[in-house]
């Protein structure tokens, strides 16, 4: 059964970073689903930019029209930016690297929804989906550390949310939501994680897509795991 059985088909999708670890494993499936009519990619392969908001605009003038996207999955973002490492104390913050941090995981994502929200349709389901982390919640913060990367992901959460609530009023059947993908095993995690169990990007890919493919129209604007559980903000 496809993956995005909610959507109409033939469902047009964008996934935006599709040369990442989760992302290509994302544009894979669903070029491989036969109700999908399309999957186009945007990386900075192909000049688009999270940093360049004339890069945004240029892309979201030329995929088309309102109504033309049925699915965009944010698969952006990065923990080491210019090889700055996430923090273990305070006295590491870096007021430049935590900028950079919020411009790529906060900035860039909202940038996503000014621009390509409007080309979701009015009257048909249709999903929105960005991957934070776990670690961008605050009520789930036991362990500390990590701290630009952490507060640029509760910023995006609350973009996530906060554009929820407007693009609910002009399009009553899109669902957007911030997906935790579990811990990935993906360039992104490599210096972090790599002794840990990890899922392969092509597990997380179906996990996160079939549980964006659930969610009610009353989900839009939360935060959820690869496992369809909610995650406190
Ligand atoms: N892997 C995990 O365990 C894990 C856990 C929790 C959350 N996440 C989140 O999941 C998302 C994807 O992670 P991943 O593991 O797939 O990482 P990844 O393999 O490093 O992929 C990151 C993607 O973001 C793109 N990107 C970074 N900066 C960009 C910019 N300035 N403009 C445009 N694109 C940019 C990269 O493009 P290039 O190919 O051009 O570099 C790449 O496509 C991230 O938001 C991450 O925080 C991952």
């Amino acid at each position: 059964m496809s993956d995005m059985a909610s959507l109409t088909a033939p469902y047009r999708a964008l996934v935006v970073g599709g040369t990442g670890g989760i992302g290509s494993a994302v544009l894979r499936r669903l070029r491989a689903d036969p109700r999908c009519g399309e999957a186009l990619s945007l990386s900075r392969r192909d000049g688009f930019d999270l940093l360049d908001e004339g890069s945004i605009a240029a892309a979201a003038e030329r995929l088309g029209a309102p109504g033309e996207l049925d699915l965009v999955f944010d698969a952006t973002g990065a923990l080491q930016i210019d090889g700055d490492k996430p923090e273990k104390a305070l006295r590491q913050i870096d007021p430049d690297a935590m900028a950079r941090q919020f411009a790529v995981n906060a900035i860039g994502p909202a940038l996503l929804f000014k621009h390509f929200a409007p080309l979701l349709p009015r009257r048909r389901r249709s999903l929105f989906a960005t991957l934070s982390a776990r670690v961008g919640s605050i009520g789930d913060n036991a362990l500390g550390g990590w701290i630009s990367y952490r507060a640029a992901k509760a910023a995006l959460n609350q973009i996530v949310r906060t554009a929820a609530v407007e693009i609910r009023r002009s399009r009553p059947d899109a669902v957007v939501a911030a997906l935790h993908p579990g811990t990935v095993a993906t360039a992104l995690s490599e210096p972090f994680a790599a002794d840990r169990d990890r899922l392969s990007p092509e597990d997380a890919a179906g996990r996160l897509l079939r549980v964006l493919d659930a969610l009610p129209g009353q989900a839009t604007g939360r935060f959820f795991a690869y496992d369809g559980r909610p995650i406190e903000w």
